[in-house]
Order: C-alpha cells, then sequence, then structure tokens
C-alpha cells in the first residue's frame, strides 16, 4: 500500500509484462516503456531508462521471467536463458543487487521447465520486489530514529525510482519527515545525469516533502551555515569492511559532513552488502562514455578536443560514516567485525 508521502514506482510487472518508467527524461515526461525480451531489459539498465541499485536488481529478475516467456519451447531453452542472464549481469558493474538477484532466480533453473519455471521465476521476482519494499519500510524507521531535527541533505536518488518502491536513504527521509523529524531536504543536483535535480527532487514534490536544489559545490557552505543534521545517502555496494560505493561524489560530501560536525548515513539493505569485497578497493567502479561529463542530455557544452574522466560512482572509506542502516539494523560506526556480525545476525 502506498501513503501519502510514497507516491512514486518504477517498476511496474502486470499482467506479465514489465513496465519501466524511463527515467531519462523525467520529470519533463513521464512515460513507461515496455519491454519483452531480457537483452532489451539489460540495454534499459545500462541506458538508465531504469538506475539505483536495488531496482537494478529486481529489473534483472523480471527480465529472467521474460526470457524464460521467450525460450520455454524451444529446444536450446537453458542455453539461451544462461545468455540472457550473463547479458544482464553485464549491463552495469557496480551494483551488487544486480548479481545478487541473479544468482537468487539461478537456481531455479534447475527446478523447472516451460511453464512452470514462468511461474517460479515470477513468484520469485515478485518476492525480490515486495520484499525490497518491505526493508525499505524497515529501513526508514530504523534511520528515521537516529534524526533529531533540522535539514538533511542527500546525494543522486536513493528513493522510490532507485528501488522496488518508499526508496532507501529517501526512505529513511520520508519517514522522518512523517515523524516531524525534519524540516528540509536539500538535494545535490547529481551531475552529470542530474539524479537529485531532476528525480530526487520530483520525488519530494510529488510526495509534499520541501526540497530544494543545490549544485555540488554549493554542499560545504550549506553545511558550514548549520541548517544540515545529517547526510543521508544510498549505496551501490557496501564492502565487508563497511567501505561505501555510491554515487560520484559522495566521497567528498562525507569529508565534507565530518569537517563540520554533521553526521554522515547510509541507507540499504543488506541485499546490497557484498561479503566477498573485503574493502572498498575490490568494488568494480564504472566509467561512463565521457559525453556525459561534456555534455548535457545529448548536447555538448564543454570545450571541443577536451578530455574527460567519467567514473560513475567512488568509495566513501568506513571511517568517516557514522551509520549504515539496514533493514536488519543499524550498525554505528561500522567495521568488519560489526558488519559481520550484522550479517550472521
Ligand atoms: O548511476 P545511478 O543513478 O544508478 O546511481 C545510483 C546511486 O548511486 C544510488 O545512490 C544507489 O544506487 C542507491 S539506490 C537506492
Amino acid at each position: 500500500m502506498k501513503g501519502r508521502h510514497d507516491q512514486v514506482r518504477a517498476i511496474a510487472w502486470q499482467d506479465h509484462k514489465l513496465r519501466l518508467l524511463d527515467q531519462r527524461i523525467l520529470p519533463a515526461q513521464i512515460i513507461y516503456l515496455e519491454y519483452e525480451d531480457a537483452p532489451a531489459v539489460a540495454d534499459a539498465i545500462r541506458d538508465m531508462v531504469v538506475r539505483g541499485a536495488p531496482a537494478i536488481g529486481i529489473t534483472a529478475a523480471y527480465g529472467m521471467v521474460l526470457s524464460a516467456m521467450q525460450h520455454r519451447n524451444t529446444l536450446g531453452w537453458r542455453d539461451s536463458m544462461e545468455e540472457d542472464m550473463a547479458t544482464l549481469a553485464e549491463s552495469r558493474p557496480t551494483a551488487v543487487n544486480l548479481f545478487w538477484a541473479l544468482e537468487r532466480i539461478r537456481p531455479l533453473l534447475d527446478q523447472a521447465h516451460g511453464d512452470e519455471l514462468i511461474d517460479l521465476l515470477e513468484r520469485e521476482a515478485i518476492a525480490i520486489h515486495e520484499d525490497d519494499i518491505a526493508a525499505n519500510h524497515s529501513m526508514g524507521d530504523l534511520g528515521a530514529a537516529l534524526i533529531e531535527g533540522g535539514g538533511v541533505l542527500t546525494h543522486c536518488n536513493a528513493g522510490a525510482l532507485a528501488t522496488g518502491g518508499y526508496g532507501t536513504a529517501l526512505g529513511v527521509i520520508r519517514s522522518a519527515y512523517a515523524q516531524g523529524r525534519i524540516s528540509h531536504v536539500y538535494a545535490d543536483e547529481t551531475r552529470p545525469w542530474l539524479q537529485g535535480a531532476r528525480l530526487t527532487a520530483w520525488e519530494m514534490v510529488q510526495d509534499e516533502i520541501p526540497v530544494s536544489i543545490l549544485c555540488e559545490g554549493a554542499a560545504a557552505s550549506l553545511m558550514q551555515s548549520g541548517r544540515v543534521s545529517w547526510v543521508v545517502v544510498g549505496s551501490d555496494r557496501i564492502a565487508a569492511n563497511g567501505d561505501v560505493a555510491n554515487k560520484i561524489g559522495t566521497y567528498g560530501v562525507a569529508i565534507m559532513a565530518r569537517y563540520h560536525g554533521v553526521k554522515f548515513m547510509v541507507a540499504a539493505p543488506t541485499t546490497t552488502i557484498d561479503m566477498q569485497a573485503e574493502s572498498g578497493a575490490d568494488i568494480p567502479i564504472e566509467q561512463r562514455d565521457i559525453s556525459e561529463v561534456l555534455g548535457l542530455a545529448g548536447r555538448q557544452h564543454a570545450a571541443t578536443g577536451a578530455g574527460a574522466i567519467s567514473p560513475a560512482f567512488d568509495v566513501t572509506p568506513a571511517t568517516v560514516v557514522d551509520a549504515i542502516v539496514t533493514e536488519k539494523g543499524v550498525v554505528i560506526q561500522p567495521d568488519a567485525q560489526k558488519i559481520r556480525a550484522l550479517m550472521e545476525g
């Protein structure tokens, strides 16, 4: 059930069809695109029609349902489905939720075939989707309890659009706002894709939560002004020692927060924790096409002849993180021991 401060959904599975809200053109246009096969779903993930770690995982799971529907009656169905799984896995490298979701689907391919396999995969994909929304509500309550008033700053979009619904960082913000613990949300615009200005701000406006956009360069002086008590962000992958990969620029925001005595919270489901990655150094960082930095919405604005660097994510060391909030509990000042205890608990 969607509440008053929870109106947005990016992924819809209806009548055996996958529909994705095209996040490349939000908020100017609200258009859902329909998908019928897994390679097209992989393209949608790579091209940012759908983005955000949990949303990518959920979408890939539905992609495998489409794969079963397409190949069920063919001789080489199993090979074709393995191929589709590999194509989905190659779409984006950093969000571990993608690989987590595919690993949850893989063993089911041995348990059934034909129409039965479709039913099995569909039930699993829907469960992944619904569990994610439930986890976000739990995180929302746990994270909100840490916030005692004032404004919060967020970076990128870790909202309903980036998840099954409600959001991780924006889930915490939604819950905290509903409880009167937040007076205002500040959204970094988040170059180069403007997830903050386009997506986070749009979500907040839909849900009637007061929001102001700032260019990243304004974050330090905003913190200096005392108007922000917490930074709340999401994550694409958290290493076993608590290092956090998230949208490029998050690391800088964390350093600024520590300098100004502003608390730094990461809200992410345990499906984002990668116990195989010992530290942030083991997390693959996606490098995107430099045209995304040299221009905006397909139009170049940079000097012709200039190069660019285009890492999509950075790693914030655990030492500057005050809290990691998951659906299983909160880890204050994370380290390897505390993360292990959370995952084993
Ligand atoms: O490149 P994007 O838009 O997929 O990056 C998304 C982020 O960095 C989010 O903060 C992260 O995936 C968490 S989403 C709940």
